[in-house]
């Protein structure tokens, strides 16, 4: 008797629950880490708190905190054999590929290496928050031609990346709202690079394999690209009378607008109203008066696709524009929100690890069967 196989899921795994969590959960629209509106979060907290939140599963009490920071600050610094890749790699490698060979070659110095218990994964997680925002100015500095800033352990962990990068010299406010980016960028259950991340780590691999796996998936277009994808699409509209032919182009073509559409939200992403607001404020700043209406076009944007076809606004969609007008290449928003990933994805590893099963789903073979060989002579 042939033996009944289940039907497959549906495409793209949507709505199937593929794990349990306690990291963070969507419900009716409400994003919530560890118990913790992001409402709560976003512009109270500081990153590194919000870290400490996914890391350890509640907010820290101050001596926490301080000896949490003390631990971070600690670990900023790259080994010249880090700092050497990345003089190499920063001459043409684009910034994802850069962030994650450099996080991955930083596992041949991981002092734990091969040690995937609870203690050690917490240290590793130190130490990879700590450490990319550095990996990420160093490459900044050294595409500019310029020498990289070395960590100033006085400084929070936005401040200090502001600082590294010379965009505290481009925008006064730069350290305070990217704080507020990496908190709403930090988590967001089984996103494609967690969920990544969760399937490696599920193999028994260690932290620095499962986090350059999620590295390589946020790079794509349908997922963190799609920061990058946004400020490609305003830069290609280029004006606000363009957009309305721009959006009657893109529906012809079933062209997919970076910055618009997700899985989870049905009619509004949490985040993006706060980037929205970040982005509405600085189009209206000095570093606004040599780009285009990039804040302008956006609105536009959304009331031109919305009449045809309603899609909420995802979390990159106007991180694009506040990271852009903070004077930070358009090239470049996609590996900032890996900065405020790293935390998540760290505390999804360490949760797959604390009670681990290999995920190996299956696939409907959909090919042919039963065919011959042929010797190569008569083919
Ligand atoms: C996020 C995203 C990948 C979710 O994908 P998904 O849940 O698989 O949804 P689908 O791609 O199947 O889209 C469903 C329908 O909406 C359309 N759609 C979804 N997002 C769209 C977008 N950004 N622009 C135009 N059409 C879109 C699809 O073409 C599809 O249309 P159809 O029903 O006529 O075939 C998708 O919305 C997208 O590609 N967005 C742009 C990239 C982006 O911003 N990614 C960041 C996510 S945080």
């Amino acid at each position: 008797m042939a033996v009944q196989r289940p039907a497959a899921a549906p495409r793209g795994l949507e709505g199937v629950v593929a794990t349990t969590t306690a990291i963070s959960s969507v419900e009716d629209g409400k994003l919530q880490y560890r118990g913790y509106r992001i409402e709560e979060l976003a512009g109270k907290a500081e990153y590194e708190e919000v870290a400490y939140l996914l890391l350890n599963g509640d907010l820290p009490n101050k001596e926490q905190l301080r000896d949490f920071k003390a631990e971070l600050t600690k670990h900023r610094t790259l080994s010249p054999f880090l700092r050497e890749i990345l003089r190499q790699m920063s001459e043409s490698g684009t910034a994802m590929d850069v962030l994650r060979t450099v996080v991955s070659a930083s596992a041949v110095e991981d002092p734990g290496e091969g040690d995937n218990s609870h203690e050690a994964e917490y240290r590793k997680s130190i130490r990879l928050t700590a450490k990319l925002p550095t990996i990420l100015a160093t490459y900044i500095r050294r595409r500019r031609g310029e020498q990289p800033v070395p960590p100033d352990q006085t400084l929070t962990h936005a401040a200090n990346f502001a600082r590294m990068a010379g965009l505290d010299e481009a925008h006064p406010k730069s350290a305070e709202i990217l704080n507020t980016c990496f908190i709403l960028q930090a988590e967001h259950g089984l996103n494609a690079s967690t969920f990544a991340a969760r399937i490696t780590a599920a193999t028994l691999a260690d932290m620095h394999a499962a986090v350059t796996a999620a590295l390589g998936a946020l790079k794509g277009p349908l997922h963190g690209g799609a920061t990058d994808g946004t400020m490609k699409m305003l830069d290609e509209i280029g004006g606000v009378d363009r957009v309305a032919a721009f959006v009657e182009r893109g529906f012809a073509t079933k062209y997919k607008f970076p910055g618009f559409g997700h899985r989870v939200y049905v009619t509004t992403d949490p985040r993006a109203k706060f980037l929205r607001a970040f982005a509405q404020e600085l189009s209206k700043g000095a570093n606004a008066k040599n780009m285009p209406p990039y804040f302008e076009i956006q609105e536009r944007l959304v009331e031109e696709v919305n009449k045809r076809r309603q899609f909420p606004v995802n979390v990159d969609y106007y991180a694009a524009t506040t990271y852009t007008y903070l004077g930070i290449p358009a090239d470049l928003g996609t590996s900032i929100f890996a900065i405020g990933r790293m935390a998540g994805w760290c505390a999804h590893i360490m949760e797959q690890h604390g009670d681990n099963r290999l995920i190996r789903p299956e696939s409907e073979y959909t090919g042919p069967t039963g065919k011959r060989w042929v010797p190569l002579a008569e083919r």
